[in-house]
This record gives structure tokens, C-alpha cells and sequence, in this order.
């Protein structure tokens, strides 16, 4: 979500003018993009604020900006904490961004609430109400797509079609700093695709944090010229355990993230991939998995995060869900979908967590074959009530050592699901030169590989010599590195989908072989 935060707001800055750097140093305008769901990302976007800080009192001339969720949290404070900070702009007001930068470049004095733009006490609207007024919806809709700035070559998108949360799980930030759950129309989400697959797109990934809630009813919410607008979600309430998108009761017509995927799918057929996360646990239909079945080109992989496997903490949690109702989904998910690739995020250390709690989060890991996990330690957040309800009494040095079990147990649980590959060719869409070959050329320079005796370069191999190796991912989101062929180049091989033969696994990634000459792999272009 930050991620296509920061590059909607990089287009728009580029619309009017502004030229990016490559160094913070360089630039005479900063804008940090700000996360609040754990303390470390925090602790990290203060260091960079104190550096600005620094700058500004030896006196450089600099417009410093902080954006996005620790903006909307922490509010006028932390201005008033750190007055180095110029702008602040909460995710919700991202629009009014541009003008914000353009009065503080102009110097103009402007008042401290001028300089902030939060959703604060708008952030959560009744349910019924029409998004209507929400002008952030221009900020998606006026995406000015950048294919140099985008990631696969510019092949790969985000595209965002739910902003904010209905659910309260005690101890997350979301809900507060995005706000409400407003829907897209499923119109301007098409519409967004197909443009994206003008410009060159083939793989777009659908955003929201709850993915599977999308629901538009039609009619209810419209702007002043009769068109259809963003619409705040109707809550968990509308949704019942395993049947979340039936027709709403008032039978007013209703495009379920069913029926969105399906529109997707069939409109705009250049989209060769398409995905989404994330998905949560409960009401995910059996419409979904029905279309996700009859769609090749939604990719078999669905992020659903279980958080724990003790009852007890999912609870405390307000997650709303059992670990029997998880496993019960993973099972309906496999026995629509056998080949789908399943991943998820597990906090440890959440407050009262127990050597028996945690036992039984191992216990989901080993019954589970995820992919991976991304594994969390609870870090207390404010405003949220886990802080408030529960003292954080999980000792550090216990979090770190669950943390660490957790990681080496998951491991083996992805190197297992990563050894099945082996053997089979799969198509593979190309995203970037591995980190390691992108090191390793850095390190020896544009010229090659230089042999050097106390610092004296003896030789030089020819740059043609190296093998860059490729990375990219399975339609399961399986991470495959594989060599370039030599006399190729990588830059044509980036934002393609070709054909690999796996044929060996490790935990985080498979390594491969092009399986057939290029000519046959530009022929699978055709093939997903
Ligand atoms: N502490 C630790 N992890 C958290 N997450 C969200 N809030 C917290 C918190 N306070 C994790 C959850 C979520 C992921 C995006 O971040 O696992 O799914
Ligand atoms: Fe946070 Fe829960 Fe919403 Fe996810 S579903 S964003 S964890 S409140």
C-alpha cells in the first residue's frame, strides 16, 4: 500500500515538474513515506528526520515532508517535536500534497494548520454514508503511470481497490491512521487496469487489507453529477462466515471481489497475472475460489495472514476467527485450488502468550504448507487497545528467541513446498538482476572483472565473462533465480514471462534453467 502511495505521489510531483535524485543529499525537497504498524519502521523514519534536521540548522534550504501513517498518528505533535518538519500529509490527504510542497517552496508564512493535512476525526464515517466528497480518489484515478519508475521493467502494477479497514484487531494501527473501508467503483478499478495494460503492464496486483471484503452496492453512492464514487464498506456485518459475497438482502445490484476479479479477468486480457493481497481469513466465499478456478489468469496464491495459532490470542486479537475455522479455509481454498500457494504474517510475543500459546502457532506452521511467513514481534503501538487493555509482558528476549524458532521452523516448511517444484519447467515472469549479481557488478564497475595484486589491476576480464543471474516468480508467487543466457541482455529479458526448469530448492527461492533457446522463450509470451 505504501509502495504505490509513494509512486502515486511520485507522479504526480513529476506532472509538475519536480526532478528526482538518486541521494537524499542531492535533494532540496524531501519526502518520507511513513509506516506506523511497528515501532522499528518508526524508530527508523525518525533517524532520517533528525538527519534533515541536521542539514537544515547548517543552514541548506530544505522542504522536508512526512507523509503517510506516522504523519496521520502522531499528528500536530510531531511537528511541534520535531519543527524541522515542514508538511505533514496523512495517507488519506494525499491529494492536497502538491500545493502543500508548492506554498513551502514559495516560502510563503503559512499557518501551522496549513502545513497539516490529516483525516483525523473524518477518518472514520458512518457506515451508510457515500465517500462522495473523497477526493483522493482523483490521486488513483490521475495516475500518471511511470514505466521507468515501476518495478519489472514496468511490467508490474499495484492497483488499489479498497482503502482502509472495518476490522479492529487490538493490537493494529490501520484502522486509525487509513480510516474507513472505502470501496472503488468497480469501474475506475477496470478502467485503471486496462490503462495500465495500454502502457505495458502484464502483471497488476490488486490492493486492500482485506481484499476479500470489496463489495459496491450500486446506486447508493454518487457524486453531484449522478456518477458513481467511492463507498465506505458495509463492515463485517454484511459478510457471513464462508458465504461473503451473497447478494445483499436489499437485492440492490452489488459487485462482489468476485465479480471484480471476473470483470478484470475478461475486460482486460493483457493482464497476463493477476493477484491481490490481502486476504482475510474469514468470508472468503466460495465465489472467489469458483472464479479464481475459472480464470488461468488469476494467479493460485492467496496472502491470509493467521496472526497465531492459539485460540486463546486469536481472541485477545479480536481476530474473529478460531484456528479450526483457519484450517477449515486452507482446506476449501486447497480442494478448490490444489496447486495454490498459501503465505501469511504470525506475531509472536503478543501480551500473555504462553509456551503452550506459542506451541500451538508451531503446531499451525507444521500443519499448514505455507510458502512462507512473514514473522512479527508484537510491538505495542499507541492508540490501538491492545496498548491500552493488555501490558506488554512478553519478555523481549523470549519474543526474539519464538521469533527465531518460529523462522527456522518455517524454513523448512518452505524448503519442503520449494523441493515439490523440482522438475517441473514453469513460467516464470522476470523482475529484476538478482541482488547478488547487481553487487557483484557494482563491485567490479562497468568494464568487468579486474584481477588486482596490492591494489595494482593486473587484468581485466571482459564484462561478457560475468553470468547475471535473473530473479523472478512462479504465477505462486515462488521466488526462481536462474543465469541469463550468455550473449543475452537482461534488460530483455526484464517484464518477461519464460519458461524455467527448476532443478534445485531452498527454502526462500528455487534455482532454475532456461528451459528452451530464446526464441522459444520469447514464443511463451503466449503462455501464462
Ligand atoms: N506488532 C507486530 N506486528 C504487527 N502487525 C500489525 N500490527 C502489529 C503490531 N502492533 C503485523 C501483522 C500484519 C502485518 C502487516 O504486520 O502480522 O498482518
Ligand atoms: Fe490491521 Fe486487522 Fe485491518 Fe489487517 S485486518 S489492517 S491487521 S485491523
Amino acid at each position: 500500500m505504501n509502495e504505490l502511495d509513494s509512486e502515486l505521489v511520485r507522479g504526480q510531483l513529476a506532472v509538475m515538474g519536480y526532478r528526482f535524485v538518486d541521494r537524499p543529499e542531492a535533494a532540496q525537497v524531501l519526502v518520507y513515506n511513513t509506516c506506523s504498524v511497528r515501532e522499528q519502521a518508526e524508530n527508523k523514519a525518525y533517524s532520517r528526520i533528525g538527519l534533515a534536521g541536521l542539514r537544515k540548522r547548517e543552514g541548506e534550504q530544505l522542504v522536508l515532508a512526512v507523509i503517510g501513517c506516522m504523519a496521520e498518528r502522531d499528528g500536530a505533535d510531531m511537528i511541534r517535536r520535531h519543527p524541522q518538519i515542514d508538511l505533514l500529509c496523512g495517507p488519506g490527504e494525499l491529494d492536497r500534497l502538491p500545493a502543500m510542497l508548492d506554498n513551502a517552496l514559495r516560502q510563503q508564512v503559512v499557518e501551522i494548520a496549513d502545513r497539516i493535512a490529516l483525516q483525523g476525526s473524518r477518518s472514520r464515517r458512518t457506515a451508510t454514508l457515500s465517500a462522495a466528497e473523497d477526493n483522493l480518489e482523483f490521486l488513483d484515478l490521475s495516475r500518471a503511470f511511470d514505466p521507468d519508475g515501476a518495478p519489472a521493467g514496468g511490467r508490474a502494477a499495484y492497483v488499489r481497490i479498497t482503502r482502509g479497514c472495518n476490522k479492529f484487531c487490538t493490537y493494529c494501527v490501520v484502522p486509525q491512521t487509513r480510516g474507513a473501508e472505502v470501496h472503488r467503483t468497480p469501474d475506475a478499478i477496470v478502467d485503471e487496469c486496462r490503462m495500465l495494460a495500454e502502457r505495458g503492464v502484464i502483471e497488476v496486483t490488486l490492493l486492500g487489507q482485506t481484499v476479500n471484503h470489496y463489495r459496491y452496492v450500486h446506486g447508493m453512492a454518487l457524486t453531484v453529477d449522478g456518477q458513481e464514487a467511492p463507498q465506505v464498506g458495509p463492515g463485517g456485518a454484511a459478510f457471513r462466515p464462508g458465504r461473503a459475497s451473497e447478494p445483499a438482502s436489499d437485492a440492490r445490484r452489488t459487485t462482489t471481489f468476485a465479480d471484480l476479479l471476473r470483470r478484470i479477468h475478461d475486460e482486460v486480457p493483457a493482464i497476463r497475472r493477476l493477484r491481490f493481497v490481502t486476504s482475510y481469513p474469514r468470508d472468503f466465499g466460495d465465489d472467489i475460489l469458483d472464479t479464481m478456478r475459472a480464470c488461468p489468469r488469476i494467479c493460485r496464491y492467496l496472502h491470509v495472514p493467521a496472526q497465531s495459532g492459539s485460540n486463546r490470542i486469536l481472541k485477545l486479537m479480536n481476530r474473529g476467527y478460531t484456528v479450526e475455522e483457519y484450517l477449515a479455509f486452507v482446506d476449501r481454498a486447497r480442494s478448490a485450488l490444489p496447486d495454490v500457494a498459501i503465505s501469511g504474517d504470525i506475531i509472536v510475543g503478543f501480551p500473555t502468550e504462553t509456551d503452550e500459546d506459542f506451541a500451538a502457532t508451531k503446531a499451525l506452521l507444521r500443519q499448514v504448507p505455507f510458502k512462507n511467513n512473514f514473522i512479527f514481534k508484537y510491538s505495542p503501538r499507541p492508540g490501538t487497545t491492545a496498548i491500552e487493555r493488555f501490558p506488554d509482558d512478553v519478555p523481549e528476549a523470549v519474543k526474539r528467541r519464538r521469533n527465531n524458532e518460529l523462522l527456522a521452523l518455517q524454513s523448512e516448511v518452505s524448503a519442503a513446498v520449494h523441493r515439490e517444484q523440482v522438475g517441473r519447467t514453469v513460467p516464470v515472469f522476470v523482475e529484476q538482476i538478482s541482488a547478488k549479481s547487481s553487487r557483484r557488478s557494482a563491485r567490479d564497475g562497468a568494464g568487468g572483472l579486474g584481477l588486482t595484486v596490492h591494489g595494482r589491476t593486473l587484468a581485466t576480464v571482459p564484462a561478457e565473462a560475468e553470468t547475471i543471474q535473473l530473479t523472478g516468480r512462479t504465477a505462486t508467487d515462488l521466488i526462481v533465480a536462474f543465469d541469463l543466457p550468455s550473449g543475452e541482455r537482461a534488460d530483455d529479458w526484464i517484464g518477461r514471462i519464460v519458461p524455467i526448469a527448476i532443478h534445485e530448492a531452498e527454502s526462500l527461492l528455487l534455482r532454475g534453467r532456461v528451459a528452451s533457446a530464446r526464441v522459444n522463450a520469447k514464443a511463451s509470451d503466449n503462455a501464462s
